[in-house]
């Protein structure tokens, strides 16, 4: 698991990801799709620190949160008081009732690392979804990802937030031991009194996807593929999948 999302550092995600993210955008985009395909409940996988929940939650949707760190979740219950949240894995999950529409969001899909995360993961979301039963989520574009950071790139981020200014310089390079994985090492900084200080570091190991693998993979776990929504987010180059169960 990445440092940022447990042991008091999931704090500091959650105002950093504040100023990378416009969740009200994100809340107005998945709002017009499941308006589009009449869904009122909503099960988001990597609901990460509750920052999109809280809209659904005031707006009536029959919301439920997942994500596998603890201290995430109790983030999003200290957050949302109104909130479902459940600790949980989304290559292997079940939910008391089987909801309208399942959305994996801001890029959770990176950490399906091997394939059998991948066909875990739909398994268990069509096993959780009602019949006619909407699927979205988003993956980092490796067709264009990978051209960029191809022999290693520095990207630095700056967020300020609350009158605190922190700093993310990332590390990214192709890894393409198995799938199309890349490494991203990051080093997190906070400035205070004119000092820089680095608060944490991390080395992740993700994974990137063309639009033919999850057509196959989407195929064969019994769900009709509906469209790609071409869709660039604040470091990525992404894509939207909107499939159906079958
Ligand atoms: C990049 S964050 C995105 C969080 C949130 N959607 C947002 O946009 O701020 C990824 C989240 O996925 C969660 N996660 C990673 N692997 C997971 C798994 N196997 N099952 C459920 N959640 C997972 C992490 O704990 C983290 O909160």
């Amino acid at each position: 698991m990445q440092s940022l999302y447990a042991n008091g550092f999931e704090i500091i995600y959650d105002e950093m990801y504040q100023t990378f993210i416009d969740y009200e955008d994100e809340f107005v985009f998945y709002s017009a799709l499941l308006n589009q395909y009449q869904k009122k409940q909503v099960l988001e996988i990597g609901c990460g620190s509750g920052n999109l929940a809280r809209f659904f939650i005031d707006n009536n949707y029959t919301y439920c949160g997942l994500d596998y760190s603890a201290d995430m979740i109790n983030l999003c219950r200290d957050k949302n008081s109104k909130g479902n949240f459940i600790l949980g894995d989304m290559t292997q999950f079940s939910l008391k009732n089987k909801t309208e529409s399942i959305l994996i969001t801001g890029r959770t899909s990176s950490y399906l690392l091997s394939n059998k995360d991948i066909f875990g993961c739909l398994k268990s979301i069509h096993q959780n979804l009602k019949p006619g039963g909407l699927l979205c989520f988003d993956f980092i574009d490796a067709n264009r990802f990978f051209k960029e950071i191809k022999g290693g790139k520095e990207v630095k981020h700056t967020a300020v937030f609350d009158q605190k200014k922190y700093e993310r310089i990332s590390f990214f390079n192709t890894n393409t031991s198995e799938n199309l994985m890349f490494n991203w090492d990051s080093k997190y900084y906070e400035h205070t009194q004119g000092k820089i200080k680095l608060i944490v570091e991390d080395r992740s190991e993700v994974r990137a996807f063309t639009k033919n693998e999850w057509e196959l993979y989407l195929h064969l776990n019994n769900f009709e593929m509906v469209e790609f929504i071409d869709r660039k987010s604040y470091a990525f180059d992404t894509y939207m999948v909107v499939a159906k169960k079958i």
